[in-house]
């Protein structure tokens, strides 16, 4: 029998029954995060353990020749150095997990660490200490000698743009789109802008760094791991060492934030379990912020133009907008930067192009809002110049060229009350206080501004197997591979459960974060909710109809479902949706091909009106943020307190984005210079304003309980209201992330 994650139960105030979803119940694991309670990867005990530290290569491409580890093994407390010479043979990564414009792969990268002398970026693992300490460890990884040769390397972004070709891939969030002849009618529109923005690149710096235990026992392994995906990290680790998935089990019961940046199986967790198989004994792998930044993808730097193209009144007769990129050499991801431009605005003729470039550098990955947070801050950016040559405010141009249908696809929109959003946002915020003349507000030594962008982010559902058990003591138990991250995971899918059962919210425990149980879909592209939502409701319905059978049986109908299987002395009764077994599984594929394709029947998306108050000094440049409303529509709010949390989080990342985050690259070299929160510059609670989120709450009608993701739309529109809101301020358009201060003065 093994033991999984249990929520604990909720001490707030009862909940009645019937009336979970939409109360604002308190995370069910809030508690034991902030006690210390809570165990992340890191901190599981097992008696034996052993502490690893990678070694980094300091070059972007080569070969290495020679790697003396005697010094390293000298220290006191080592176990083994691990090196290509030495280490295990494991299954090479299967080159087709590599697919660049759909996704990231499972597989981070390509590169089989430690089985090959092969140099790809300057920070890829090539050795790894294991030692009695983690002191120890750290002690002797520095000593580890490498002799390469090196080889050309393709590490300036800038230089390398010339060989930037367009991306492959016809889905919508790839490639080329052409809608009309775009360029002509640029060229003959009344009033255009033609424009270059950059956005550099991005770390993800979670709370809780990359780390990993690995246990073998005989040929098991069990692997704690801070991942958004355990049923593919499972399967994926399976299929490298050369063990059934059965055998392989991947635990995440706590997660301290990931953002994207835990989808992929970074290097080092492959590296953990190789080290743990070679000393025969449990080994722990925590990453430093340094080798977060080195060994684990973040975001990439992007280089834009858009053009827009309108009507003196203000309608859109040119869209064009052409990104690009960049991926490494042995992975990545294409960031589909046009995503928001396709969706947005009812513009005639339309152009949008993602173009990449291979680099020697870290392969890419998700970043909250992959492509729409840089496509946003574009697009949204743009229309604010637009507005400007037009004479006209920023939102009336929106609204303007608001689409009755979807602009590239020309689907009917499942919700959209974009307008809505706008029109109670402006009022809330006070938009019309606003004099849209540039400079023209001002408070003592500070220049005051207001900017607005629209917030965009696409629906996207996935599978999830479910199993719910309803015990005679009047408990429910819900069981699903699914990630706890901090976004109230389980707590939303307690209440959905209660609710479904009619049994209180408080009898209502969840397990997951653990590829033992029936797997549960990957934690991004803000999927999870509504797609565990949808098996969770399938299953408790399944469930209630036995409930129901039984209850006619015994002559218990109207009574709460316990005293049915009490009269029928049943201890407990269960409904599963999808299962582990192999026909289950391919039933599970049949059903998200199903589910997939009905929700492409519609363009679904979560949508939003960001508003933002600047303050910019006129003597120092310095920026500061005074307000923040964020409207959103987002659906159906299972939680008011949770989703209020996650708005205003990815509100404050995007902050960071629009401010003071970026990833330096040394152009010389290729090495991350701002690898550790010394030189990466997170905002501060004292760069923060008072964010105040609201939304429509309207239901989407094509989703189970109307819910719409709502984790990663807040991040959508933020750098480009700030941008904004800097230019109303001070007259200055900043086109280049981030604003520092150089840029204000
Ligand atoms: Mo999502 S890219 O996992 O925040």
């Amino acid at each position: 029998m093994t033991t999984h994650a249990k929520t604990p139960v909720d001490p707030a105030p009862s909940v009645p029954v019937g009336g979970a979803v939409g109360r604002p119940v308190d995370r069910r694991d809030g508690h034991a995060k902030v006690t210390g309670a809570a165990r992340f990867s890191a901190e599981h005990h097992y008696p034996d353990l052993t502490y690893a530290t990678m070694v980094h290569a300091t070059i972007a491409r080569g070969t290495i020749t020679a790697i003396d580890t005697a010094a390293a093994v000298a220290v006191p407390g080592v176990v083994a150095v691990l090196t290509h010479l030495n280490a295990p043979r494991i299954r090479p990564v299967r080159k087709g997990n590599i697919v660049r414009d759909l996704g990231p792969s499972v597989s981070g990268t390509e590169v089989n660490y430690l089985n090959t002398d092969q140099v790809f970026w300057d920070g890829q693992p090539i050795a790894v200490v294991v030692a009695q300490t983690s002191v120890a460890a750290n002690e002797a990884a520095p000593l580890v000698t490498v002799t390469y040769r090196e080889q050309q390397a393709r590490v300036d972004f800038a230089a390398e743009q010339h060989n930037a070709t367009p991306a492959k891939g016809d889905l919508t969030f790839a490639g080329t789109k052409k809608k009309g002849d775009a360029e002509a009618a640029l060229a003959t529109a009344q009033v255009s802008v033609d424009l270059r923005y950059t956005t550099p690149g991005l770390q993800h710096n979670t709370i809780e760094p990359h780390a990993t235990i690995a246990v073998w026992s005989g040929d098991h392994l069990t692997v704690h791991d801070t991942t958004q995906s355990t049923d593919a990290s499972h399967k994926y680790l399976a299929w490298r060492f050369g063990v059934p998935a059965a055998q392989v089990r991947v635990r995440a019961e706590f997660v301290g934030g990931a953002f994207g940046g835990k989808f992929a199986v970074w290097p080092g967790t492959v590296i953990a379990a190789m080290a743990a198989k070679a000393v025969g004994r449990p080994v722990r792998l925590a990453l430093s912020r340094k080798a977060v930044s080195r060994a684990a993808g973040g975001r990439t730097a992007s280089t834009n133009r858009i053009a827009l193209g309108a009507t003196r009144d203000g309608r859109l007769t040119a869209l064009i907008q052409d990104s690009i990129t960049h991926v490494g050499s042995v992975g990545g991801l294409l960031e589909a930067t046009s995503s928001p431009a396709r969706h947005l605005y009812g513009a005639k003729n339309m152009l949008t192009r993602q173009n990449l470039v291979e680099m020697d550098l870290l392969p890419n990955t998700w970043l909250r809002a992959p492509g729409e947070a840089i496509g946003s801050f574009v697009l949204e950016s743009a229309m604010d110049e637009l507005a400007y040559e037009l004479a006209m405010d920023p939102i009336d141009l929106r609204m303007r060229n608001e689409p009755a249908t979807d602009p590239t696809s020309g689907k009917k929109f499942s919700q959209r009350m974009l307008r809505e959003a706008f029109e109670a946002g402006a009022e809330r915020f006070g938009w019309a206080d606003r004099n849209p003349s540039p400079r023209s507000m001002r408070d003592g030594e500070w220049l005051v501004g207001m900017g607005a962008a629209t917030a965009y982010h696409p629906v996207l559902r996935l599978v999830a197997d479910v199993k719910v058990r309803l015990s005679n003591d009047g408990t429910a138990l819900v069981q699903c591979g699914f990630h706890e991250m901090g976004m109230a995971a389980a707590t939303v899918q307690a209440q959905i459960a209660a609710d479904a059962l009619g049994i209180a919210y408080e009898k209502v425990r969840v397990e997951y974060g653990d590829s033992d149980l029936p797997p549960g879909p990957m934690a991004g592209n803000s999927n999870q909710t509504a797609t565990v939502a949808t098996s969770v409701l399938a299953a408790c319905a399944e469930l209630t109809r036995k409930v129901t059978a039984l209850a006619r049986k015994t002559g218990t109908t109207g009574q709460e479902p316990a005293a049915t299987l009490r009269a029928a002395h049943t201890p407990f009764l269960e409904a599963s949706v999808g299962s582990t077994s192999r026909l289950g599984s391919l039933r599970s594929q049949g059903r998200f091909l199903a589910t997939f394709l009905k929700d492409q029947r519609w363009s679904k998306a979560a949508r939003g009106a960001q508003f933002c108050e600047v303050r910019v000094n006129a003597d120092t440049g310095e920026l500061r943020i005074s307000r923040w409303l964020g409207m959103f529509d987002v659906g159906h709010i299972i939680n008011p307190k949770t989703a209020a949390s996650q708005l205003r989080g990815s509100i404050v990342m995007g902050i960071g984005m629009a401010m003071s985050e970026q990833t330096l690259v040394d152009p010389r070299n290729g090495r991350t210079m701002s690898a550790g929160l010394d030189s990466y510059y997170l905002p501060v609670h004292a760069d923060i304003p008072p964010i105040d989120v609201a939304w429509l709450n309207e239901p989407d009608k094509s989703m189970p309980l109307g819910i719409i993701g709502l984790g990663e739309v807040g991040m959508t529109g933020v750098a480009a209201a700030i941008a904004n809101a800097v230019y109303h301020a001070t007259g200055r358009r900043i086109r280049d992330l981030p604003i520092s201060l150089d840029k204000t003065l």
